[in-house]
């Protein structure tokens, strides 16, 4: 049993037995306190009945007009804690948050194609592609290796470093927003099929 609260400070001297992940990036400390500074409310945090920390999701508002949303920046559930459905509650909650307090128009977030269970439960929880991004991780050859991709056509850059962008329309906003977000998607497999 367990309940959802907000992340504290003290919190991020004990989240190591849910970082030690290969899929959880781990930050300086002033990139969490930012976060706290700023959306408080969009960090949360569950514990077990002793006190071990179990999973945190953490995520921001950002965008202007249209664009307005909620991000989440990163969701993690502890090894032991996993496949109780913890993910998927920490996802409503920021969900919740970005629909009742700050009236996003959508949630997005970034996840590696190599991620096969975050890919699996982001889709069951509603979430589909927008886009796909070449060198995430790697800062400026970003952009390089996007030229390169076009240029010589290396469909092996794309599988290696590819991450999936998820978007998800909350529910209180118009169903022609995602007609247009499903057009926008035909294209970009129209115009993707076109380069390989
Ligand atoms: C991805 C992660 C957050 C899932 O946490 P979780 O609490 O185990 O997930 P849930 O129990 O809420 O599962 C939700 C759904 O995801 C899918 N899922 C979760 N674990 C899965 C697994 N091992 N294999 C296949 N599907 C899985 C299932 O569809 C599941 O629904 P179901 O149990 O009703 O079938 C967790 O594995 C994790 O922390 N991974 C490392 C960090 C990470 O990858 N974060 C996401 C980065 S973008």
């Amino acid at each position: 049993m367990t309940t959802t609260r907000q992340m504290t400070c003290d919190d991020l001297l004990r989240f190591n037995n849910v970082n030690l992940d290969q899929y959880t990036e781990t930050y300086h400390q002033g990139f969490y306190l930012q976060y706290l500074a700023q959306w408080p409310e969009y960090f949360a945090v569950n514990d077990s009945p002793d006190g071990r920390m179990m999973g945190y999701v953490m995520g921001k508002v950002e965008g202007k007009h249209k664009n307005w949303h909620g991000h989440v920046s990163a969701v993690t559930v502890a090894p032991e804690a996993r496949r109780l459905g913890l993910a998927g509650r920490l996802m409503t909650y920021l969900e919740n948050v970005s629909d009742d307090i700050h009236h996003g128009y959508f949630v997005d977030l970034y996840v590696r194609i190599s991620n096969d269970v975050a890919v699996t439960m982001y889709r069951k929880l509603g979430y589909i592609i927008y886009r796909q991004i070449i060198g995430y991780y790697s800062g400026k050859e970003v952009r390089e290796k996007r030229r390169e991709r076009k240029k010589r056509k290396k469909k092996k850059i794309i599988e290696n470093e590819t991450l999936i962008f998820f978007f998800f329309y909350s529910h209180s906003h118009s169903h022609s927003h995602v007609l247009l977000l499903l057009f926008l998607l035909l294209f970009a497999l129209f115009f993707r099929m076109l380069l390989i």
